[in-house]
């Protein structure tokens, strides 16, 4: 039984400047609801029980999302915003949340090592808390979930990426085993796309097991003087069977300018409220272009 989450949520967002100068990016909204939000709902859809976040400096807003707001929900109550009420409260009962500080923003790797204590001897889903991955097929951590209680190895959420985009990517190198699930040999970050060995990209969602913290407790700094969470699977690949698993879906980036307001407009055009009107706005701006 897989139950417990890691959610890295520590680094310093560059990309996003001079927004995330205080504020974490992990909370930037799409639409009304915080990406970290839909990370964890994520999560709890996929029976995990137990979130375990990183987090570092500026980063108190996160805490105090997942945190009971008692005067908030009075207020609410006393304007009998009973619906609201019970949206607040819900956010702070979805999941045992714990939180863990990483000192130096010392990459996703380093991140990642901050969960040992936490994790114990046990596997555990790996999700960045930047990035949404939506499916057809359902939560792509319960996804990742399932194909880890056939294999019992570490699985990487995959997405087929168009061939020219490959060196954008950490990619893997692999053979197919079934419909879905590609046995690993390699992993390879940002290839040129005549040396890709595939299209199917890296998905910011992960299941390991355990031993992934002794090889990244081995890794040295790599790529911009961090510790690559890659670096570390690339050593693990040579003597534990790991495997790669496709969804039919698509991922969300919201830690960069463009990826954010295309993740806005695609949901906005998809929520029940405001939906119909943005994209009778939309036909007609883009008629205007
Ligand atoms: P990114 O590379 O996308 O995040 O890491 P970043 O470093 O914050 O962003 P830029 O490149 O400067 O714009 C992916 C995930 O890993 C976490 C981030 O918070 C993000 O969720 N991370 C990254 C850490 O927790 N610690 C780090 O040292 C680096």
């Amino acid at each position: 039984m897989v139950k417990k989450a890691v959610i890295p949520a520590a680094g310093y967002g560059t990309r996003f400047l001079p927004a995330t100068k205080s504020s974490p990016k992990e909370m930037i909204p799409i639409i009304d609801t915080p990406v970290i939000q839909y990370v964890v709902e994520e999560a709890v859809a996929s029976g995990i029980t137990d979130i375990l976040m990183i987090i570092g400096k500026g980063k108190r807003a996160i805490e105090e999302h997942f945190d009971r707001s008692p005067v908030l929900e009075e207020t609410l109550a006393q304007k009998e915003n009973f619906e609201m009420l019970e949206k607040i409260r819900a956010i702070s009962e979805m999941a045992n949340i714990h939180f863990v500080w990483q000192k130096e923003m010392n990459g996703l790797g380093d991140a990642i090592l901050h969960a040992r204590c936490h994790v114990g001897n046990e596997p555990f889903v790996i999700l960045l808390g930047d990035t949404l991955v939506q499916s057809e097929d359902g939560p792509v951590t319960k996804q990742l979930i399932d194909v880890y209680n056939q294999q019992k190895g570490p699985v990487i959420a995959l997405e087929e990426v168009k061939p020219e985009l490959v060196s954008r990517y950490g990619v893997v190198d692999g053979e197919s085993i079934s419909d879905n699930v590609v046995k690993a040999n390699d992993w390879i970050e940002k290839p040129s796309v005549e040396e890709a060995p595939s299209n199917l990209a890296v998905a910011s969602r992960y299941l390991f097991t355990p031993e992934i913290f002794d090889y990244l407790e081995k890794t040295l700094p790599g790529k911009n003087n961090e510790i690559q969470l890659t670096d570390a699977m690339r050593e693990m690949v040579k003597n534990h069977p790991m495997y790669g698993m496709k969804f039919k879906g698509k991922r969300y980036d919201i830690g960069n300018k463009l990826g954010f307001l295309k993740t806005n407009i695609e949901f906005g055009l998809k929520d029940p409220e405001i939906g119909a009107e943005l994209k009778s706005w939309l036909k007609d701006f883009a008629g205007e272009l």
